[in-house]
């Protein structure tokens, strides 16, 4: 028999876990730490489970026996069925692989271009709720989506990006929905909701499937490429040229609007909700952008001159990661800690907990921008602050990711000011694939006619 960190009683079958878990994720593994420490393990029905919230532990984890962990088979069960072997549930050499290409492909790409993208695309999508109450996690997150699909599928008509839109929500909130309830109603089932589902999956593979066959069929001049267009001939990091089939190219395509999805939306909303409780920081990144930008709107250039506006992005990566745990499954037993991890055991890593530890920030529930001024940063302990995850499956997404926050934050604050609406209090947390608000989070978009030396808008 191995020993065992500690751990609450299981009770039968860990029901009572179970229902802690769905109720409150968060303040279930807080209370975890709180009671038993860094290293806890309970158990639910067959499984054990462990967390782990000290750096050490996590780096022995995520670094040195990353090749020892999987992701969840669960997971992989409610959403390879339309990602297919894409970046985020692959495994092995094939993982490796197109991780490889999927990288190069990115680095092959305009970021310049890729910025105006974003950038116009904020602008049009806010100027239409100018002065108004609008609902910013759900704006954000159709203004991030609309400009990934440009990225993807160089298009910017809107009767490829809506229906694109409104299959990716489908196929998102099923997943999680049956996700969370361990749903086992089979896709082929005559009933509404799996006939939208099925609906979807076509339609969103199919779409994708055809831009990757026009891709192929002519020849693209490399300033012409899409992300896309990219994959198709992308090689590894030696140069060795491999390309991707239309149904690889798909796969990662998918699975780059997807993993971009909600993340960026949500840590720019984040910036957004802790600024409009700071209105000094607000004024003061807003002044920011408005001197480094003038009259025009913002370009990649701009952002190196943003340094504080980047504080306030990674202090709200901080408070509110949308990675908020990472989770693997165990496919070959390894020790941490001296604890021996069995087959197939699960591990979690609480971000929101590394990330508001009192050992590693000092005042971890404030907001505090200027501790990630580079001097404050260099005294930062590695793995304290993991809002792109750790080790070799990081996100791959990651530079173009932290462009996009910044680049609509700065659109946004360039041209309006934001307070929360009348009635809108501190919002409820819901922690599905992102950690985003229940509710959705209402804010007023007041156009900046004042109070800032050179207005962008009026
Ligand atoms: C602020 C924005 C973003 C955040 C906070 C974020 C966060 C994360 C995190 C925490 C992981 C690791 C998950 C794990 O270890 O289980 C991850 C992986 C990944 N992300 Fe992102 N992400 C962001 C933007 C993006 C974008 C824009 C893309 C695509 C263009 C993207 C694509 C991916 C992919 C494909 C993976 C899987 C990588 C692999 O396993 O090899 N992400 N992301």
């Amino acid at each position: 028999m191995h020993r065992l960190p500690p751990g609450p009683p299981n009770g039968v079958f860990g029901r009572r876990h179970f229902r802690r878990i769905t109720r409150n994720l968060l303040e279930f593994s807080r209370d975890l730490q709180r009671e038993y420490g860094d290293c806890v393990t309970y158990r639910i029905g067959p499984i054990r489970f462990y967390q782990f919230c000290h750096p050490d532990q996590i780096a022995e984890l995520l670094i040195r026996n990353a090749f020892r962990l999987h992701k969840l088979q669960m997971v992989k069960w409610y959403f390879k069925r339309w990602m297919g072997d894409g970046l985020l549930l692959n495994e092995g050499e094939d993982w490796q692989h197109q991780r490889r290409k999927v990288r190069w492909a990115m680095q092959q790409m305009d970021a310049a271009k890729n910025a105006a993208i974003a950038v116009a695309q904020a602008k049009e999508l806010l100027s239409r709720s100018s002065g108004q109450v609008v609902n910013l996690e759900a704006l954000l997150d159709r203004i991030t989506f609309y400009s990934n699909v440009r990225i993807m599928l160089g298009t910017d008509g809107e009767a490829v990006m809506a229906p694109l839109y409104d299959a990716a929500n489908i196929l998102h909130d099923t997943g999680v929905r049956e996700l969370e309830s361990a749903s086992m109603i089979p896709d082929w089932m005559p009933i509404e909701s799996k006939r939208r589902l099925r609906r979807a999956m076509h339609f969103y593979r199919q779409t994708l499937l055809d831009f990757s066959a026009q891709r192929r069929a002519r020849t693209i001049a490399d300033e012409d490429r899409d992300l896309l267009a990219w994959f198709i001939v992308s090689r590894d990091v030696q140069g060795k040229s491999q390309g991707m089939s239309d149904v690889q190219a798909c796969d990662e395509a998918l699975t780059s609007l997807m993993g971009g999805k909600g993340t960026v939306s949500a840590s720019i909303m984040w910036a957004a909700y802790l600024l409009a409780l700071h209105p000094n920081d607000q004024e003061r990144a807003a002044e920011e952008v408005c001197q480094a930008v003038g009259e025009r709107d913002v370009m990649l250039a701009d952002l190196e001159r943003l340094p504080f506006t980047q504080q306030v992005i990674l202090e709200a990566m901080r408070m509110y990661p949308a990675g908020y745990m990472l989770a693997r499954e165990v496919a070959e037993p390894f020790e941490v800690n001296g604890y021996r991890l069995p087959r197939r055991a699960q591990v979690h890593v609480p971000v929101h907990l590394v990330h508001r530890d009192p050992r590693w920030y000092d005042r971890p529930d404030e907001f505090l921008p200027e501790r990630f001024r580079p001097e404050n940063k260099l005294k930062q302990r590695p793995y304290t602050f993991i809002p792109f995850g750790v080790g070799r499956r990081n996100c791959v997404g990651k530079r173009l990711g932290f462009q996009q926050c910044l680049l609509i934050l700065a659109t946004l604050l360039a041209g309006y000011r934001v307070r929360l609406a009348p009635g809108q209090g501190e919002p409820a947390l819901a922690t599905d694939i992102v950690l985003h608000t229940r509710d959705g989070l209402h804010m007023m978009l007041e156009p900046r006619t004042s109070n800032i030396a050179t207005p962008i808008h009026s």
